[in-house]
Formats: structure tokens, C-alpha cells, sequence
């Protein structure tokens, strides 16, 4: 039997309903803050992730679902949104468009060749913002503010928001020169990745999966030490309008997230639920790139952004014991008694539908019963059941299924009777 790719699953129906919930609520709070849909491709170039994402990541050096096709091109399955965002930005020229910042949001699956464990999956689907074309701490503060609403409007209260700041790039490379001082004289116990990125990437020693909780790491220099006066002032500036606002945060001078394009702002969002078990906390993580759309050959602009995956809110909704309310209301089940009936039922059935009355009928023959069972099942606010008599008397008992109330009309004014019923709802 073939089984389902490991890392994967299937949204079956119970789950896909709680699924379109939340994306239509998001589509919805884009709207709040101006932010427009973006859809890019599924697969890019290599070398847009390898440039963008950073080379010396765990994500473009082991995580990637890399194949030549059949053009002998390099292709890649996204493993994130923002490189992809930047390219079709630069791609259409959005710099030119009169409406400054361009807002885009996203949602849909990305991959990575990951270990499979709880809430960690090799195809996710994340949702993601990018304000680009603005310099300016409201709009950071404006990102993570929406961050929090987003996950407060679900009616999420165990959360933790962690920012950092890593600085311009400046701040960054006498940072990087300190780590390099500092790792050196270690750097033979550690892993193989981390022993090659010491003089390509030091930071990313730091997030190091293997090596993570060595007591090197844990003693490093610290980034918030080298921030230059600009990047310093940035970062009070972002905070200033968090308290403000008033948004709670805990500050993180180790967070260096996990992708090169990172500058200044970094922030990512913890679940802080004492009684959670798993081992993946984190719900969501972002930040400013100020450098990615210059070293993707794009126009000096600057971007900011987050991604959630749909995957882990829902975790996150469980272990809260959240119940998103997705039933969805069905009008009217069908019940038919013999073959004329039933014919007349599939012409009914049609014009039902089209006059946009949610009605279904039984197709395996059961009896009286079984089909009252199923329209129960369904939870149909109404049933009818047509058998021979209704048929020549042109009479049909509509029953109310809550109250069990019923009433008689003419059975050629059924598509009617359901139009007007719609309309006074
Ligand atoms: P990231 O931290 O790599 O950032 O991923 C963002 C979020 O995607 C994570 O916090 C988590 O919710 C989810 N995620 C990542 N990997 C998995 C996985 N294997 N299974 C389930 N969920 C996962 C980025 O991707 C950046 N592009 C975010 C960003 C946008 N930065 C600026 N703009």
C-alpha cells in the first residue's frame, strides 16, 4: 500500500473546515492593516534561496527539496516566503508603484527536509507578511503588533513575544569578527558545519542544532554588546512604540533567528503554555531585512516580515482547548420513498442548488430511517419526504428538525419556499 510522504499529512474534511476558518480570519485582519495577497510560485530557482536565504544555513545546506528539472535547471521547492516575495517584487518593479510601502501577505505550503517530530512537519504551510519600502520603527512595531493580534483574535493567551536586534550591517561585522575570536580556540569540539561556518557565517554557530547548548555558545559575545549608536537607536525606537502600545515582550540578545537576511529587528513568538509537552514552541518568527533586496540585485529598499504555519496555531489552539466554531449550517435533506420520487428528487435537488439552498438526498437506496439518520448527520435545519402521495397531491410536509414543527405546502413551491427562507435569515 502507498503511504503518505513522511513529514506530510492529509487535511481531511473536519480539519480543512478549521483550516479555512482561520485563513479566512487572517484574510480578514490583512484588511485591518492594508496588506494585499501575493501568490508566487511554489518552486524557484536554487540560487534565489541559496542567495537569499543564505548559503551557510541549515535550511539551504541540508533542508531543501533541490532537483534539476527537465531543462536542466536547478529547482527548488520553497522552504520560506520572503525570498520569493523580495524576487517578484524586484521582478515587477514594486518600488515604482505609487502606493508606498508595498504591503503583500501569503499563505501556502512551503518544505523542508526536516526531522519530523510534533508540530514540525517537511510540508507546512505558512502564512507571512512583508511591508517593503520603509525604514521606519512604526512599521516594525506596526508587524508585531499585528503578530499579536492575530494570535490574541483566536483567543490565544499563553504567548511570549521575544524580539532582539542584530544590528545594521556594520554592527554586524565587528560582531562576527568577536565570535570568530571567541569560537577559535573551540572550535575543534564542534560539529563539522559549525567548524566550516566559523570564518563563512559565525552566527549561525549560535543556532547551531547539534551544538546549540555547548557552553561556548552559551558564554558568546553577545550582539546587543556591538550595536553601533544607529542600530542601538533603532531598537529603543521599536521598543518605545511596543510599550506604547502597550505589548508585552521579553528581550533575547541570543535570538539570531535562522536565515542570513536578517538585520536590526528580530523577533519571534513563543507559545508559553507551562503544561505543553512538545518540544516546538515557537509559533512564529520574523524580522527586518534590510541588505536582501540589494543582494538580490534589487533597488536599495528595506523590508519587514513574519510567518506562521497554520500547522502550529492549530497546536497551539489545542493545547489552550480552543474550539474554533466551523459548523456550518445545512438547510434541507431530501428523503425520498420510491422511484418517482426519487427522479423528482434529482431535478429538485438541482434547482435547489442553483437558487443557493444547501440540500442533499440519499444515493445507497437505504430505507425511511436511515435516511432520516443521515440527514441528522448532516445536521439539515429541514427535511421533506416525498413518496408517491406527495407526488399526486402536490403536498410536502417541510419538518423543522430542531423542533420537530412542520408545515404543508404545495410541493412545486419547494425551490420557493427555501428562497424566501434564505432571505429572512
Ligand atoms: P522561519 O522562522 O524559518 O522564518 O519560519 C517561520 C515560521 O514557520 C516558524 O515560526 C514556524 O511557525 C513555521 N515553520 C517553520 N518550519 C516549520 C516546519 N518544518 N513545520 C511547521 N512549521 C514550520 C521564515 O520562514 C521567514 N521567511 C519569516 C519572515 C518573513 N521573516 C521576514 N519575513
Amino acid at each position: 500500500m502507498i503511504k503518505i510522504p513522511r513529514g506530510t499529512q492529509d487535511i481531511l474534511p473536519q480539519e480543512s473546515a478549521k483550516w479555512r476558518y482561520i485563513e479566512n480570519k487572517l484574510d480578514e485582519l490583512m484588511k485591518l492593516y492594508n496588506y494585499k495577497e501575493i501568490r508566487t510560485p511554489i518552486f524557484e530557482s536554487t540560487d534565489l534561496f541559496a542567495r537569499g536565504v543564505g548559503d551557510s544555513t541549515d535550511v539551504v545546506q541540508k533542508e531543501m527539496y533541490t532537483f534539476k528539472d527537465k531543462g536542466d535547471r536547478s529547482i527548488t521547492l520553497r522552504p520560506e516566503g520572503t525570498a520569493a516575495v523580495v524576487r517578484s517584487y524586484i521582478e515587477n518593479k514594486m518600488q515604482g508603484e505609487p502606493n508606498q510601502p508595498i504591503k503583500l501577505y501569503y499563505n501556502g505550503p512551503m518544505f523542508r527536509y526536516e526531522r519530523k517530530q510534533k508540530g514540525r512537519y517537511r510540508q507546512f504551510n505558512q502564512f507571512g507578511v512583508e511591508a517593503i519600502g520603509a525604514e521606519n520603527p512604526s512599521i516594525d512595531a506596526e508587524v508585531l503588533a499585528m503578530v499579536m493580534h492575530i494570535y490574541e483574535s483566536f483567543g490565544l493567551k499563553h504567548l511570549k513575544l521575544v524580539i532582539n536586534s542584530i544590528g545594521d550591517q556594520a554592527s554586524r561585522k565587528e560582531y562576527n569578527e568577536a565570535l570568530i575570536k571567541h569560537f577559535e580556540p573551540v572550535i575543534d569540539t564542534f560539529c563539522n558545519d559549525c567548524q566550516s561556518r566559523l570564518h563563512t557565517n559565525p552566527m549561525r554557530i549560535l543556532d547551531c542544532k547539534v551544538d546549540r547548548d555547548k557552553e561556548a555558545v552559551k558564554h558568546a559575545p553577545r550582539i546587543t554588546d556591538y550595536l553601533n549608536d544607529e542600530s542601538k537607536a533603532y531598537y529603543e525606537a521599536v521598543k518605545h512604540h511596543l510599550d506604547q502600545l502597550g505589548i508585552n515582550y521579553v528581550e533575547d540578545p541570543n535570538l539570531v533567528r535562522g536565515l542570513d537576511y536578517y538585520t536590526h529587528t528580530a523577533f519571534e513568538l513563543m507559545m508559553d503554555n507551562p503544561n505543553y509537552d512538545g518540544a516546538i514552541t515557537t509559533l512564529c518568527g520574523g524580522g527586518r531585512y534590510n541588505g536582501l533586496l540589494e543582494l538580490l540585485d534589487g533597488p536599495k529598499q528595506t523590508g519587514i516580515g513574519f510567518a506562521l504555519s497554520i500547522e502550529r496555531l492549530l497546536l497551539a489552539l489545542e493545547e489552550e482547548d480552543i474550539e474554533l466554531n466551523v459548523d456550518e449550517d445545512f438547510d434541507l435533506f431530501v428523503v425520498t420513498m420510491g422511484e418517482k420520487a426519487e427522479e423528482y428528487s434529482v431535478k429538485l435537488l438541482n434547482d435547489l442548488r442553483k437558487h443557493g439552498v444547501k440540500a442533499d438526498k440519499d444515493y445507497l437506496n437505504r430505507k425511511i430511517k436511515g435516511q432520516m439518520k443521515q440527514a441528522d448527520r448532516l445536521n439539515a435545519k429541514y427535511t421533506i419526504v416525498i413518496g408517491d402521495q406527495e407526488l399526486d397531491n402536490n403536498k410536502i410536509d417541510v419538518k423543522e428538525m430542531s423542533t420537530g414543527e412542520t408545515k404543508t405546502i404545495q410541493l412545486d413551491e419547494v425551490v420557493s419556499f427555501f428562497n424566501k427562507e434564505k432571505e429572512n435569515k
